[in-house]
């Protein structure tokens, strides 16, 4: 097998010559994988059709894009401006569990805006799709999916953020939530598959978690909840250690203190 790296559009693609029959697909896919990793590509994950496309991390800047959604034109850089986003993407429209989670993300839409952060949710479906998605959830059951939906039809934002992942289907995004800062920073990424449907209590607290670990310069320890104590940084100096013990910290050891706020 020669494997001819070729870039277009921010994406590796690899033209693979086959010389050898007897390889089984298994085979060319590791072959493939591996040679990836070899070359440091680290960035990059194997995709259909011998494709490879950035995956954003924890700590990068979100791509930025302009995209068609339910409530006109979108630009996630204006969008994100002055505030948090919470992206997510969903598999399709009209199907069980996706109506379920988009309903709780619209029911929770006074929690979102009070903690200024602004929704965002996608699928690989075109706008008439979900238009009349949104139109039949509301007719049936009273809710109304008031936040901006993507129409990712050419899937380019769901490769762009990792959001299509082959292994679990070539067509539909999984459950991806990612947590974007004003900064344009991602700062926490969930990620579950087709058929389990996402935790809106934990994605409420992971948003409080994040906007009080980065207000307070603290850490939030297990199942941190809002009103819990969070963990001060430990001393970074002999000096400060010796502050610290005489401290009103509540402290299990001296590099795990924990304060109210
Ligand atoms: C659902 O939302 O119910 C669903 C969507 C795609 C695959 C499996 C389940």
């Amino acid at each position: 097998m020669r494997l001819l790296p070729k870039i277009a559009n921010n994406t590796l693609f690899w033209e693979s010559l086959i010389l050898i029959n007897d390889i089984n697909n298994g085979d060319i896919y590791h072959n493939v994988t591996k040679c990836a990793v070899v070359v440091s590509f680290s960035k990059y994950i194997f995709m259909e059709n011998e494709t490879i496309t950035q995956m954003p991390r924890i700590g990068d800047m979100a791509p930025d894009f302009t995209v068609i959604t339910t409530t006109g034109p979108l630009t996630l850089s204006e969008y994100n401006k002055g505030s948090w986003v919470v992206m997510f993407s969903h598999p399709a429209d009209f199907t069980p569990v996706c109506t379920t989670e988009m309903s709780g993300f619209a029911k929770e839409k006074d929690f979102f805006a009070k903690n200024n952060a602004k929704l965002l949710g996608l699928s690989i479906d075109s706008i008439h799709s979900h238009i009349a998605w949104v139109n039949a959830v509301h007719e049936k059951t009273g809710v109304l999916f008031e936040f901006p939906i993507i129409a990712d039809i050419d899937m380019k934002i769901s490769k762009l953020y990792g959001m299509l992942q082959p292994g679990e289907s070539e067509t539909a995004a999984v459950r991806a939530v990612f947590f974007i800062d004003p900064s344009g920073k991602i700062r926490l990424i969930m990620y579950y598959p087709l058929n389990v449907g996402r935790n809106m209590a934990e994605i409420k607290r992971v948003l409080l978690a994040l906007q009080t670990s980065s207000e307070h310069s603290v850490a939030c320890p297990l199942d941190w909840n809002p009103g819990d104590k969070v963990i001060v940084p430990a001393p970074k100096t002999i000096e400060a250690l010796a502050e610290r013990k005489k401290s009103n910290l509540e402290m299990v050891d001296w590099y795990l203190a924990k304060k109210s706020l």
